[in-house]
């Protein structure tokens, strides 16, 4: 296994973290790392906002599902989509299609992706925020995100106060296969994953949460996910053809 195996394979999620701040050095490198993920057409569709002010760091917290750890993070930084660099370089730019959504969205994924893979090897930890689609407008005219920017999601980091396991993912099988979707479900391995889960759950508790995978996302899929997007997506210039 080579390093950058074994720290990608032993991500999990942090979400309490001392007061260490990172050094300059170390930022800039992870700004580097995540500058240096591939980019759809090489239209590098992203825009990344740190957010030092405490005031304004308290402002999105609230906005964003009151998460403790966005509050105290040494780092906090939200990604967006952006296109209005573009717009502003060729005004003619034909902007608008839904594809431009999956681009921006992409590359800007795979640079939060690099991110958290170059702190994690600094021996720093990181967790993801999709809350920050909570509340888009209000948070778009906090960050004063022209139109042509979406927030995706923002990314807590800072040195570890504490040391969870890693979270068991699916069986490699029920994620992988060669030429074709499966054609038949394999409920019987889905089953032993659940047990997995629950176990997992189970010990990082103690036994007060016995949830399964299934029920897991049984809860999470049976509600509507954020209704409001396509209305902001729309209003800030995406998804429009
Ligand atoms: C796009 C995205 C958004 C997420 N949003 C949140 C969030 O708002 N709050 C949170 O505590 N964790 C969030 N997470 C972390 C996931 O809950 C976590 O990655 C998942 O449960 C797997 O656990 P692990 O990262 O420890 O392996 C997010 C993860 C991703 C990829």
């Amino acid at each position: 296994m080579t390093p950058t195996i074994k720290v990608i394979s032993n991500h999990r999620s942090i979400r309490k973290f001392t007061e260490q701040a990172l050094s300059v050095e170390q930022r800039e490198a992870i700004m580097g790392a995540a500058q240096a993920a591939p980019s759809s057409s090489f239209l590098q569709a992203s825009a990344v906002i740190r957010i030092t002010d405490p005031e304004l760091r308290a402002k999105v917290m609230a906005l964003c599902g009151k998460q403790p750890y966005i509050g105290s993070a040494p780092e906090f930084w939200v990604f967006c989509a952006d296109f209005n660099r573009h717009l502003q370089w060729v005004p003619e730019a034909q902007t608008g299609f839904a594809e431009q959504l999956l681009i921006g969205a992409i590359d800007t994924a795979l640079m939060g992706q690099n991110a958290m893979t170059a702190a994690e090897s600094l021996g720093l930890g990181a967790v993801f925020i999709g809350a920050v689609r909570n509340n888009p407008h209000e948070l778009s005219a906090l960050l004063q995100l022209p139109k042509g920017v979406i927030p995706l999601f923002g990314l807590c980091m800072g040195y570890p106060a504490q040391d969870p396991e890693t979270k068991p993912r699916l069986p490699a099988s029920l994620m992988f296969c060669d030429n074709a979707y499966p054609a038949e479900f394999d409920s019987a391995t889905m089953q032993a994953y659940d047990e997995v889960v629950q176990d997992y759950y189970r010990t990082r508790t103690g036994g007060r949460k016995e949830m399964t995978w299934t029920g897991q996302i049984g809860d999470t899929l049976s509600k509507e996910a954020r209704p409001f997007i396509l209305d902001f997506l729309k209003e800030q210039g995406f998804c429009l053809r």
